[in-house]
């Protein structure tokens, strides 16, 4: 099927509406996104919808722990969650909620023609019932002491000390994890959907070849014990009554996936689409979720049979992720690494953590550890080291001799070795293979950089008459960084963005990548990207482990900080005067032990007494050449703990990193503590 004739709807899973989002759940709206805007980019008519997921249990009582109504409360999380998202550039075609007049009216229609079809079932059941509430009560809330090992306060369906899973039921001296009281026994006659019935829908369906390995394996299992699966509840509970049974509401798990359908169905309506092409059996479109690990189950087994029950058409794919680790362990709020998306912005560029995703995809289950080191460090050589740096180190020439790229470059094959990687990149994206894609690109990047290094234009560009060539060369560079950007761009829309307003081209899309930027003029290089600092990552973690009004202020700060950091690139005066540089004297430079980049220097300045600051800078100086050395230090920098010990401020050194690393240092004759500026 020819690209420009696909149809594609893709959906990431629903976030409940009981909590923020949070770094794990990123992995996939990120994941999903850079899928959806690679898609777009090549032309293809991919929509992209999600939405709140707001019934249940759990919402209910979030509501009336913050003493507020279930309407408010799903209303409050879904402009947080939206915000959330537009703020880490995941662009959904539409964000609705389940609790719609749309998912209301096609939950009562996928129900209705399941039970024409003779698919839904009522069945008695004994279920354990809280006194003191008046509810019926969910397995999870219900605990008590694990039948099998004994080990007291484990959830209702299952124990998370020796794994045995079990019916509510069979708990020693259960309570309800609602009011406390011993919950009793009470029979009620439940709604079933018949699952053993799709049997052979299933099975067909999982070896359809469409779902990856892990998901296939899973279904299969579960297919050897299908059973009928409960989706009504009884009151009270926050959803959707029952059409014909007065008090029993859908199971919220009935209603959520059908969310994709009505999240669809609102966007139809607001753009005059055709829902119908999209869910008719024989729809020549295509449908994706992107979902967790976690819920397999739910898209693979009940989804798909619901659909076909109803006479829709089932998902083209289900495409599963694993589970977001930090620093190799399960996210904990105890060591600060439950990470809020709202405390990441307050202290990282979202772009970071949208490029560390994209750097370690691939397209199976496997769970994903988000190491901080490896990330701030893959961060900031490919990215600012790697491709941004193409760009620093050849766009200010061009501005200095007349501002035009040339018309010739000096190494065509280099770009065209660029282009020529377009389609193996392509089809990384396609395959969700974006660490693969990632890859590609950053060899390209390294042999653009090579090629710099090699030409030197810093050096071309002080000798008499080799302005041509200076131009040639950086307008090669320049050819290569635009690939690069657009490759880039379904993971840094951002960063593509400022890369077209330098180069001063429209809006990139993939097929631009036939093109070439000959006697073109372009803009002012300005900074594109920063370098990741660890100090905002530790800060991010501190934050994440406490919210007292003394850390409120200070991510205040730090948004503040940010803010400017990130706009056009222009702060004004007011934003510099802020900074306090001045003048230090190295009284004493040495070593540290066990670090093998830091150097810890003893700083005079003047008037403000000694600073201790430990500085990057081992890889280029040695401790000796440091000594009675002037620099320029900031001067109120938070003081910042470090493993080492607390590094009282920074000195300004100019270059990348690692050797290449310029200490600033005033003329002697500086005093000690002047200010500078
Ligand atoms: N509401 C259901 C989904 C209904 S879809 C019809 C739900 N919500 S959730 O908020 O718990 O999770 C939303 C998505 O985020 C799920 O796909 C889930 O797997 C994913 N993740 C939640 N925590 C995660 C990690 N720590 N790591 C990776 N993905 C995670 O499930
Ligand atoms: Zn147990």
């Amino acid at each position: 099927m020819s690209d420009q004739t696909r149809k594609i709807l893709v959906t990431s899973a629903l976030p409940y509406a009981n909590g923020p989002i949070h770094l794990g759940h990123l992995l996939e709206y990120i994941q999903t996104d850079i899928w959806a805007r690679f898609q777009k980019l090549r032309g293809v008519n991919c929509l992209y919808v999600c939405a709140d997921d707001a019934h249940g249990t759990a919402i209910m009582l979030k509501a009336q722990e913050n003493g507020i109504t279930p309407e408010q409360q799903i209303a409050q999380v879904k402009a947080d969650h939206e915000r959330d998202f537009a703020d880490f550039l995941i662009r959904f075609d539409n964000y609705y909620s389940t609790h719609s007049p749309e998912n209301k009216a096609l939950s009562e229609m996928v129900f209705q023609r399941n039970k024409d079809a003779g698919y839904i079932v009522e069945k008695t059941i004994t279920q354990l019932y809280d006194p003191e509430k008046g509810m019926f009560l969910a397995d999870r809330f219900v605990r008590g002491t694990c039948p099998k090992c004994k080990s007291p306060d484990q959830y209702g369906d299952n124990c998370e000390v020796c794994g045995a899973t079990y019916s509510p039921a069979e708990l020693i001296e259960p309570y309800s994890a609602i009011s406390g009281a011993t919950p009793v026994e009470k029979d009620v006659t439940q709604l079933f959907f018949d699952l053993p019935q799709f049997e052979q829908l299933l099975r067909e369906w999982t070896r359809s070849g469409s779902l990856q390995e892990g998901v296939a394996n899973k279904l299969q299992e579960w297919m050897e014990d299908l059973q009928p699966w409960d989706i009504s509840r009884e009151a009270p509970y926050f959803g959707f009554e029952i059409p014909g049974y007065p008090g029993k509401f859908f199971y919220v798990w009935l209603d959520a996936p059908i969310g994709y359908m009505a999240s669809f169905q609102n966007l139809c309506q607001r753009e005059g689409l055709d829902f119908d092409e999209y869910w008719q059996p024989d729809s020549k479109t295509e449908l994706y979720h992107f979902i967790g690990k976690d819920i397999i189950n739910f898209h693979g087994l009940f989804w798909p049979a619901m659909l076909d029950g109803a006479g829709l058409r089932k998902p083209t794919a289900i495409f599963s992720h694993g589970f977001v680790t930090v620093n190799g362990a399960k996210m904990s709020k105890s060591r600060g690494t439950f990470i809020k998306a709202r405390t990441y912005l307050e202290h990282l560029n979202p772009e970071y953590l949208r490029y560390y995703f994209a750097a370690k995809l691939n397209n199976r289950v496997d769970d994903f550890d988000l190491n901080l080191a490896d990330f701030a460090q893959r961060v900031n050589t490919d990215l600012v080291g790697k491709v941004v740096n193409i760009a620093s180190r050849t766009g200010n020439f061009v501005k200095k001799f007349g501002g035009t790229l040339s018309a010739q470059m000096d190494n065509p094959l280099l770009v065209r070795e660029a282009q020529e990687a377009a389609p193996r990149i392509a089809e990384f994206y396609e395959q969700r293979e974006f660490g693969k894609a990632m890859r590609e690109i950053m060899a390209l990047a390294d042999h653009a950089n090579g090629y710099i290094a090699d030409k030197a234009p810093w050096t071309l560009a002080k000798e008499e008459g080799r302005e041509q060539e200076v131009l040639a060369v950086c307008t090669t560079a320049l050819n290569v960084f635009r690939l690069l950007t657009l490759y880039l761009k379904p993971v840094l829309p951002g960063l593509a963005e400022r890369a077209e307003q330098f180069l001063a081209v429209e809006p990139m899309t993939w097929a631009d990548a036939d093109k070439l930027l000959l006697e073109h003029p372009i803009n002012k290089f300005t900074p594109l990207m920063a370098r990741v600092d660890m100090a905002h990552i530790e800060a991010m973690l501190e934050a994440s482990k406490d919210s007292t009004p003394a850390a409120a202020t200070k991510k205040e700060d730090d948004r503040a900080a940010r803010a400017a950091e990130q706009s056009d690139g222009h702060i004004d005066i007011s934003d510099f005067s802020k900074v306090q540089l001045r003048v230090a004297r190295v009284i004493e430079a040495s070593h540290v032990e066990g670090a093998d980049k830091l150097l810890c220097l003893r700083l005079d300045v003047g008037a403000l007494g000694e600073r201790t600051v430990f500085s990057g800078i081992k890889a280029k100086y040695s401790p000796e050449q440091l000594d009675g050395r002037l620099l320029v230090l900031v001067a109120n920098l938070a003081p910042r703990k470090m493993k080492f010990g607390v590094s009282e401020g920074m000195i300004l050194a100019a270059g990348p990193g690692g050797e290449d690393i310029f200490l600033l240092s005033p003329d002697s004759g500086a005093e000690p503590g002047m200010e500078v500026g």
